[in-house]
């Protein structure tokens, strides 16, 4: 990985982004034929939720977000939104932690008591992962592109790879 590439910093986002269309179009066919789910799909999704997610929570909270704290100018008022940011990851793995039981149970070949509410819920994540994902790429990572060094650069690039390892 390369300094820049860590700036770029999307890699986990991109998986999510991949899988939140894959579990979408998951998510209809649950709805449509519950007796018919993907479950390589399922144990996709569980994967991206249960490692993925965190890690890339991790590489922005204590890689990526710190470093654009510690490079901020007047003007910038970066710091609540990614105090806010920060918040909706810890929303989010709480809420992924909900639809795992269910992801899992299907994975296995279990039928679910409720898909309609599997589905909600599927499409309630992804919607505000999807709403998270858009105000980073609006406003994080071009701030982060104007704002760090090439020692920033390098630094989020280490706290990656450990984050990775
Ligand atoms: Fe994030």
């Amino acid at each position: 990985m390369t300094p820049r590439g860590a700036v770029r910093c999307t890699s986990s986002k991109r998986t999510i982004w991949r899988r939140r269309s894959s579990a979408t179009a998951w998510r209809g066919s649950l709805t449509a034929s519950p007796d018919n789910v993907d479950r390589r799909l399922c144990a996709t999704v569980i994967e991206s939720l249960r490692f993925d997610m965190p890690r890339h929570h991790r590489d922005e909270e204590l890689g990526l977000f710190p470093l654009i704290e510690k490079r901020e100018q007047a003007g910038d008022n970066i710091i609540d939104i990614l105090a806010r940011l920060a918040l909706e990851h810890a929303t989010d793995e709480s809420f992924a932690d909900e639809l795992l039981e269910s992801l899992e149970l299907l994975r296995d070949g279990g039928k679910l008591n409720n898909p309609e509410m599997v589905g909600y819920m599927l499409r309630s994540f992804f919607e505000c992962y999807r709403r998270h994902l858009l105000w980073e790429n609006a406003i994080v990572l071009p701030l982060a592109r104007a704002r760090l060094t090439s020692d920033d650069l390098k630094e989020l690039g280490r706290k990656m790879l450990d984050h990775s390892a």
